[in-house]
């Protein structure tokens, strides 16, 4: 599918954004391993999130998407059963990642795959300490990439120290620690996105942290409860940055995820000088929300890097754009981790705006680029990664002449409905 953007000279409207994607996937699997019906509202229904609902049912548990609502049939910790089939992650690195942590703790074989792109991303980051806890690998690479075989079982608690700031690497070992004798403890280098800490909060399995590190007690099965999940900010980026970055555009997006762990993007944009208003600010199972006012100003360049970029690691593509078109000198380091999401974005987004006239140097983990640069219309390529897409229709709004994006119906993969909003506003 091609995707073509006309430039728009501001944005203005209310919208709702689906919702969140990496709370969609705890969901259901703690859902899944819940006792008891677990009902899920707001439940982002997207390609990624429908592959952790295909994997658990392939596991024989029960899920029926009824009037938009998902309801789980949980069966417990030990209620899975061995696949018949190879489970099949598609393009999401948070179904494998999670998954692959209570393969290891379930006393049968199965077999993970996944698209073209995820065969390609790391897997030795959650296959190491797997291993350590006791599962047993087969794979590509020495175990580093999908396909992988796991013969899991019995596992040993380890206190372990993540080199990589993930929260798919903290949940992955957190969830091998449910079937683990004794606590087993994940210390990260820079604290990553926390909707796995909140999900034990709100099914009451008992945890602890302090700091960096968080730990659980093993082999404690727990009762299904009712979740309602918030608009994805990762999302609600897209249109927060187009409005921002575009004087005269006034947007608001109800009901949106605003997890400080996942906000990161709003400090920026202020420090960038965007006029952004949280409203109505609330908690629903354990996950804060708002309502967010965006007003389009003149931005300028920024310098960020450190701990500030797991919180906003999804929201690169995007703030690249709002960097090219910002005033002064924006650079991005830190962002190793950037090269091996569904695409690497640092090569993906460098080229792309490049192909619409932007000049952006490419560090190996970041990016500096001079602004403002002036963006024209031109063809320009997806690399089959959902959020490089989105992040260059918002550089289409502001371009001079059409961008046709090509192979764009990967927005499907987190954000369906994205192309209808944007024609909305
Ligand atoms: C996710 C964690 C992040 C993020 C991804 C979703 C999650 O990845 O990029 O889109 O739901 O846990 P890492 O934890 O690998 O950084």
């Amino acid at each position: 599918m091609e995707l073509i953007i006309q430039p728009k000279p501001f944005i203005r409207g209310t919208i709702h954004v689906p919702g969140d994607k990496s709370i969609s996937h705890r969901a259901v699997i703690f859902g899944s391993l819940a006792q008891g019906i677990t009902e899920i509202q707001g439940f982002l229904l997207a390609e990624d999130c429908t592959r952790t609902i295909a994997c658990f049912r392939e596991m024989g548990i029960d899920i029926n998407i009824e009037d938009k609502k998902v309801i789980i049939q949980g069966k417990g910790l030990e209620g899975l059963q061995e696949p018949g089939d190879v489970l099949d992650a598609g393009n999401s690195g948070t179904t494998a990642r999670l998954l692959l942590g209570i393969l290891a703790g379930n006393p049968f074989y199965s077999v993970i795959t996944g698209d073209s792109s995820l065969r390609n991303r790391p897997m030795g980051r959650v296959v190491e300490p797997l291993a350590r806890m006791g599962a047993r690998f087969l794979g590509r690479k020495g175990t580093g990439l999908l396909p992988l075989t796991i013969m899991g079982g019995k596992l040993k608690a380890i206190d372990y120290h993540s080199p990589v700031a993930s929260a798919q690497v903290k949940s992955c070992v957190l969830l091998a620690g449910l079937y683990a004798g004794g606590v087993t403890s994940v210390t990260e280098p820079a604290m990553s996105r926390d909707h796995t800490e909140r999900m034990l909060q709100h099914f009451e399995i008992p945890f602890n942290k302090q700091g960096l590190r968080v730990e659980i007690q093993g082999e404690h099965g727990f009762t299904a409860r009712s979740i309602k999940v918030p608009g994805d900010f990762s999302s609600a980026a897209f249109f927060i940055t187009a409005a921002a970055l575009m004087p005269g555009s006034d947007v608001t997006l109800l009901n949106v995820g605003v997890n400080p762990s996942r906000t990161g993007l709003l400090e920026v944009l202020a420090e960038m000088g965007a006029n952004i208003t949280l409203l109505n600010e609330r908690v629903e199972n354990m996950e804060p929300a708002a309502d967010i006012r965006v007003q389009g100003a003149e931005l300028k360049g920024v310098t960020i890097g450190g701990s500030l970029i797991p919180r906003l690691i999804d929201e690169i593509p995007v703030l690249t754009v709002a960097a090219v078109l910002a005033q002064g000198k924006t650079e991005i380091r830190d962002a190793l981790e950037l090269r091996v999401k569904e695409s690497d974005r640092i090569s993906a987004m460098t080229g792309e705006l490049g192909k619409m006239g932007a000049v952006i140097e490419a560090l190996p983990d970041g990016m500096i680029i001079h602004g403002p640069q002036k963006l024209k219309g031109s063809g320009c390529m997806s690399h089959g990664d959902h959020r490089v897409a989105m992040a260059l229709a918002v550089a289409g709004l502001s371009a001079q002449g059409n961008t046709h994006i090509s192979d764009s119906q990967c927005v499907n993969i987190s954000f369906p409905g994205f192309v209808d909003i944007l024609n909305l506003l």
